[in-house]
């Protein structure tokens, strides 16, 4: 295992952080750690990183001990915190120059390796301009760069896309797919399902400090029933039609909202739902507003998993 953790536990005064969290994650995969704002993902990652030490457990990382070998585990990863840790005045090369001096990488050695970490990351145009001019997802990407620094086998990435749109979030996706192509071990925080789904191998979720469910994005999704198709008719007349046409495309009972005029219902092969719901309320002559796929919400991937037991 590249990173293993047992029942670990960290408390910040009278605040618990970690309460009892378990962890696995296999050698050359992307596992996404999906919590809510609060539920420790980052006080996971900074114990995976030996910044903080924890209260109790166990937890290895690259086969060493984070507590008793922490210059060990150092040496195997790279870090992306939630927060940019690159110098807007200097430019992109000269902030991954610094970089590999702080890993004491010798002058020549360093600057070849930000050569080739701006080439990797896409950044060859801009690397000599100041990162204040940088987008969001240029930045972004020159911190995985900065992580990466040591080629380490172990990455660990803190909310690697919050804050970004979509295009540069793609690009920062893509960015890490190619780290995980050429064999590096990634551990993901997320807020957001879809980013998960996107990179994640497996997704381990937490909250409040515990894991409450894992599996591959696949076996999270099918838990709590995949896609929901919604339909929103013109008219609030139509909403039992709508809504018995969607429980026969649907094979489950649709939630009605009768003040939005609006039916939804969780679906399995979301392209032909949406095609057979299109062409069933077409043939029935029923005026439509709007019809979505959407998927599950983070909150309603919690409530599916606590069976609503979940407090805010
Ligand atoms: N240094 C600290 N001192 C006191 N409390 C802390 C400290 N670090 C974290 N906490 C608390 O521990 C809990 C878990 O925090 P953590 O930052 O790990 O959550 P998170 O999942 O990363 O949240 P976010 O999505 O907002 O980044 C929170 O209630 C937080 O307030
Ligand atoms: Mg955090």
């Amino acid at each position: 295992m590249s990173v293993l953790v047992d029942g670990l536990r960290k408390r910040f005064r009278d605040k618990v952080a970690l309460d009892g969290f378990d962890l696995r994650v296999r050698p050359g995969t992307v596992c996404g750690l999906l919590g809510p704002n609060g539920a420790g993902k980052t006080t996971a990652v900074r114990v995976l990183s030996t910044l903080v030490r924890a209260d109790a457990g166990r937890a290895e990382v690259a086969g060493f001990d984070v507590g008793r070998q922490p210059a060990q585990v150092r040496r195997r990863i790279g870090l992306v915190g939630q927060h940019a840790a690159v110098d807007e005045v200097l430019s992109g090369r000269q902030n991954l120059e610094l970089f590999g001096r702080l890993y004491h990488l010798t002058g020549s050695r360093a600057r070849a390796r930000a050569s080739e970490l701006l080439d990797r990351f896409g950044l060859a145009d801009t690397g000599n301009r100041a990162v204040r001019h940088y987008s969001g997802g240029m930045r972004r990407r020159l911190d995985l760069a900065a992580g990466m620094i040591l080629a380490p086998p172990v990455l660990f990435l803190d909310e690697p896309t919050t804050g970004l749109d979509p295009r540069a979030r793609n690009e920062v996706w893509d960015a890490v797919r190619s780290l995980v192509a050429d064999g590096t071990t990634v551990l993901l925080t997320t807020q957001y399902l879809d980013e998960a789904d996107q990179l994640a191998d497996q997704i381990a979720v937490i909250d409040a400090g515990r894991a409450i469910a894992g599996g591959s994005p696949a076996e999270l999704k099918s838990r709590i029933g995949g896609d929901r198709l919604e339909v929103v008719v013109h008219d609030a007349a139509d909403l039992p039609v709508a809504a018995e046409l969607l429980r026969t495309i649907a094979g489950a009972e649709p939630e009605r909202d009768v003040d939005r005029r609006r039916v939804g219902a969780p679906v399995r092969d979301r392209v032909a739902a949406l095609t057979e719901v299109v062409r069933a309320l077409d043939a029935g002559g029923v005026p439509v507003e709007d019809i979505a796929l959407r998927r599950p919400t983070l909150d309603e991937v919690f409530l599916t998993l606590t069976d609503g037991k979940v407090s805010a």
